[in-house]
């Protein structure tokens, strides 16, 4: 038993002893690994095949090249780090170890190309529910899919697709969550634009905590397997309403840039294909499905 006890130690989990009572798990600590993570799966076909490594390119590279080879569907790639995390719009995703969640999903949806946007609307639902489950936080989601605590982001992501005319071949769903970094952790130019749960939960309540990344990983795949077979079913539009319900765009003055370059706007609504609709100032409909957009708040734009 001591040579297994020894090896969990090793690992990071602390275990007491007594000679009369045996170990007992003192505390269960944020440990990312395989074999956590399948703990606390609860999914009847995401993450049934997982990939884990303690650093990597982007786990959406390995993803794509898993894809190419034929993988199952819901197969998953974890990784503790990424050297080479992206981000929207050929921006780096930065991908420290030991403090975030870096994760890609394998998706083959009977879909057709133009409804990828509803694919990364629904997955945004779905991580803004699972993480509100697990953290009993405040957070919205700001169009199309960040997630955003006390006017910052949290999660973003990043869905690559492969398609032919009519059909999508698979969908890569990445994932990154700011979990247990503190503020110090990001990089300078971040600080007022990125949070994690760790540090807006010290921000917000005083209380310094730790969240456990392997039973959040398991609880977004969870909400995801749910509204990826809404989508399946073609409840597109109860997808669309969970949308609105946790939207932090609807109803604001917005700043888009776009080919036409950056104007104010209200966002109005959202489409039953994920189009975000606004009015601009001089009485114009827009319907905008991709660009940036920044909501004017109290903090200024985010
Ligand atoms: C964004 O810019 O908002 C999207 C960020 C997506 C980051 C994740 S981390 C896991 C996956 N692998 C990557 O290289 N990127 C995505």
């Amino acid at each position: 038993v001591w040579k297994y006890i020894n090896q969990l130690k090793e690992e990071g989990y602390v275990i007491e002893s007594s000679s009369k009572k045996g170990y007992k798990l003192a505390s269960i600590p944020d440990i990312l690994n395989k074999r956590e993570v399948i703990s606390y799966i609860k999914t009847e076909f995401l993450g049934k095949e997982i990939y884990y490594f303690d650093t990597i390119d982007s786990t959406n590279n390995y993803a794509k090249k898993i894809a190419e080879d034929g993988c199952e569907e819901g197969t998953v790639v974890i990784s503790d780090c990424q050297i080479a995390g992206k981000g929207r719009r050929g921006r780096e995703w930065a991908s420290l170890a030991g403090k975030g969640i870096y994760m890609s999903v394998v998706l083959k949806p009977l879909l057709e190309p133009s409804q990828m946007q509803l694919i990364t609307l629904a997955a945004s639902v779905a991580v803004a529910e699972a993480l509100k489950e697990q953290t009993g936080m405040d957070l919205g989601i700001k169009w199309p899919n960040d997630i955003i605590l006390d006017a910052r982001k949290l999660c973003g992501i990043l869905t690559e697709m492969t398609c032919e005319t009519d059909k999508i071949n698979y969908v890569i769903l990445g994932l990154g969550v700011n979990v247990n970094q503190d503020m110090e952790d990001f990089p300078a130019d971040l600080r007022d634009k990125a949070v994690s749960l760790k540090a807006g939960c010290k921000q917000l309540t005083g209380e310094n905590k730790t969240f456990n990344r392997a039973k959040i990983i398991a609880s977004i795949l969870l909400h995801i397997e749910k509204y990826y077979k809404m989508l399946q079913s073609g409840l597109n539009e109860e997808i669309i309403d969970k949308w609105r319900l946790h939207s932090i765009t609807l109803g604001k003055q917005i700043m888009c840039s776009d080919s036409r370059g950056s104007y104010l706007c209200i966002a109005e609504d959202i489409t039953e294909d994920g189009h975000l609709v606004v009015k601009c100032e001089d009485g114009s409909v827009r319907e905008l499905l991709s660009g940036e957009v920044s909501i004017k708040g109290v903090m200024g734009y985010i």
